[in-house]
């Protein structure tokens, strides 16, 4: 196990230690790994035009960390507890022995199928044991796998896969979500049809749904595997090569690959959850997320995994086949650290008590939350009823970009105050900067939340533009990674996360690009423009509010069958999580004489706020306003 915070007085001396020296601090949490050769230099770094290089020279990789590393000790330790949809189906556990001989027996057919280091491999798959042990696999033979959340759409995979330029798929012939059964692999065909670089799709039997299997390109996984060795030399990779690609909404409408590297990554996602969470050898940590999300790499597959922890994986819903879903499996499998975000405690919190009730959740020891401020309310529901006043609340604050947990208490070490992210982690140094840049120097400060030094799991670039990448983080103040939230710093110096200060909207944690829903919305053959903004949701955190304006020949249509073609069309384009839960007809939107939509106007009126529209004046055409308010039903 990796050294570790105990108490306040250490964090503090850990994070001065980390902020006066970053090389040797960084260097001796590095040495706890193995390494086939040692770093020559721990960091390099300039962000200007974003060049950013830990443990240069070394190398390593990083299954080998998982597996060869910890074998001795740990191969006959759980490392996956796999709690199926339908409660009724058998739990399946894999020890670290059987996970390293999956994974090594998957690379093998990667191998097999042509992938070689450094090619892409798309994996749109369920929450099962698989899709960690083809991320790993591709860890292990040096592809750079991209993962796709398998709610998102055809059209959605194919950019990816495009983008990527991805060699393989895989994914599997259904997945069981709650009462339903998704035709998967009919999406992968759907996305493949505008795909030129998928030579090969390797086919997870899951839900026994019929499935099309086109000769040459389709392999069924089990075949694959049938008698295969599981005796894999892990390759050798270079601090610096690529570990993955994952793709995160931007203000853009285009989603970009944010690129994670292997040195890095490994030495912070593994110190962060060692400490953030207090995970000792005998704990059951249970991170809800899909692996399609950053959450799921760091906090299900690589952090917990480098530290030899037991993961649970849960491939349902929160309230399959019933609202105390969370609650049982926390029983059933003894979990003691439960990490999810705050829309799913809020849309737990909607039953009561008396699902709660009727478990027994003593084993909880540590509770998170990521993806979203959370409000008080939720902050000591969870904190009273799930954790009964005796477990930590973490609020981790962190990003895709980010790699891992930024901005969080240390559980049982940091005192936690609801609503606050609290404190840096150690080798974090974030400054408060004004909208002109200026840095906003002490404590009771509000602003746009930067980092001013690169710790190991920063993101290196975008993949295929990393012109992109320095314009998106590195342009707006000069010389700091912008996170694009704003924040505050109270008097007693902890942060609180305020929300997104871009045309980035968080719904139920997902991140969204307000651009990216207007054009899925544009793409509807009656639209002629749209502009999308969020606004307060008591269950998702922020809810999409669009305004449409629709072309003539819409007057035929029936405004409420519309409003369900627009839906229909947002799901194809993107998937069921962008769908706007408001669209209001609009004539007009309103505009500066520039052309600028005015979205501030926009989310006020979403808001059900019109007391103070603020400076109208530079509107085109300050009627729409009147027009607009009066099509909310507010009136002024
Ligand atoms: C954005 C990043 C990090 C994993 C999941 C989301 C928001 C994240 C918190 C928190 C307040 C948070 C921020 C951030 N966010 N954690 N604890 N408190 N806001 O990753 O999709 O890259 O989204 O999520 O706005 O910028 P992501």
């Amino acid at each position: 196990m990796l050294t570790k915070i105990n108490t306040l007085s250490g964090y503090l001396y850990e994070y001065q230690k980390s902020v006066a020296n970053p090389e040797d601090f960084w260097d001796s949490v590095a040495q706890q790994f193995y390494w086939r050769k040692t770093w020559d230099k721990v960091v390099e770094w300039n962000f200007e035009n974003l060049d950013v290089k830990w443990f240069i020279g070394g190398k390593l990789n990083i299954t080998e960390n998982i597996f060869e590393r910890n074998l001795f000790t740990l191969g006959e330790k759980t490392a996956i507890i796999f709690e199926p949809n339908d409660p009724n189906e058998p739990v399946r556990k894999l020890t670290y022995k059987e996970l390293y001989e999956e994974v090594c027996r998957f690379a093998n057919v990667l191998l097999a199928n042509g992938v070689r280091k450094g090619d892409r491999v798309a994996i749109y798959m369920p929450m099962t044991p698989e899709a960690a042990i083809a991320m790993l696999a591709c860890a292990r033979i040096g592809a750079i796998h991209s993962v796709v959340f398998a709610g998102f759409s055809a059209s959605s995979l194919a950019d990816r896969i495009n983008d990527a330029q991805a060699k393989m798929v895989i994914t599997s012939d259904g997945n069981f979500r709650g009462a339903k059964t998704i035709e998967v692999k009919a999406v992968v065909d759907e996305a493949l049809q505008s795909c030129t670089s998928v030579e090969k799709v390797i086919v997870l039997k899951r839900t026994n749904t019929p499935v099309q299997m086109q000769a040459g390109r389709d392999i069924w996984w089990h075949e694959a595997v049938q008698g295969g060795s599981v005796q894999n030399k892990a390759e050798e990779m270079d601090s610096e090569d690529m570990l993955f690609i994952l793709y995160t909404s931007g203000s853009t409408g285009k989603p970009k690959g944010v690129v994670h590297t292997t040195g890095g990554y490994m030495v912070y996602t593994a110190y962060t959850f060692r400490n953030v969470f207090q995970y000792e050898p005998q704990d059951i940590f249970w991170c809800t997320a899909d692996v399609g999300w950053v959450t799921g790499h760091s906090y299900i597959v690589y952090g917990p995994l480098l530290n030899g922890a037991t993961v649970v994986m849960f491939e349902g819903v929160p309230t399959y086949p019933d609202v105390d879903r969370f609650w049982a499996v926390v029983e059933k499998h003894k979990v003691t650290h439960l990490y999810t975000a705050p829309t799913a405690i809020r849309a737990l919190m909607a039953y009561g008590t008396e699902p709660i009730q009727k478990h027994d959740l003593s084993s909880l020891k540590v509770l998170g939350t990521v993806g979203e401020p959370i409000n008080e309310e939720a902050w000591h529901w969870y904190y009273n009823h799930v954790g009964k006043g005796n477990c930590p609340v973490v609020d981790t604050w962190w990003q895709t970009e980010t790699g891992g947990i930024m901005i969080s208490p240390i559980a049982g070490v940091t005192p936690t105050k609801p609503g606050y992210a609290t404190l840096p982690m150690p080798g974090i140094q974030p400054v408060i900067v004004d909208n002109e840049g200026r840095e906003l120097k002490g404590n009771n400060v509000e602003g746009n939340l930067c980092i001013k030094f690169p710790w190991p799991s920063m993101i290196r670039t975008t993949y295929g533009d990393h012109e992109r990448a320095v314009n998106t983080y590195f342009k707006t103040f000069k010389g700091l990674y912008f996170t694009g939230d704003g924040v505050k710093r109270d008097a007693d110096g902890y942060y609180r996360i305020l929300g997104r200060v871009d045309d980035v909207i968080n719904v139920s944690g997902h991140r969204l690009g307000t651009a990216e829903v207007e054009n899925a919305i544009n793409s509807h053959p009656l639209v002629i423009e749209s502009a999308v903004v969020g606004y307060p949701h008591e269950i998702k955190g922020q809810g999409i509010y669009a305004y449409v304006i629709l072309d003539s020949a819409a007057k035929e249509h029936d405004p409420e069958k519309l409003k369900q073609s627009l839906l229909t069309t947002v799901t194809k384009v993107i998937g069921p999580i962008a769908k706007p839960d408001v669209i209001q007809f609009v004539s007009c939107l309103p505009k500066t004489r520039s052309g600028k939509i005015m979205r501030r106007i926009l989310r006020k009126v979403a808001e059900k706020d019109i007391s103070n529209l603020g400076d109208t004046t530079t509107l085109l055409d300050p009627t729409v306003v009147d027009e607009i308010i009066e099509g909310a039903g507010l009136r002024q």
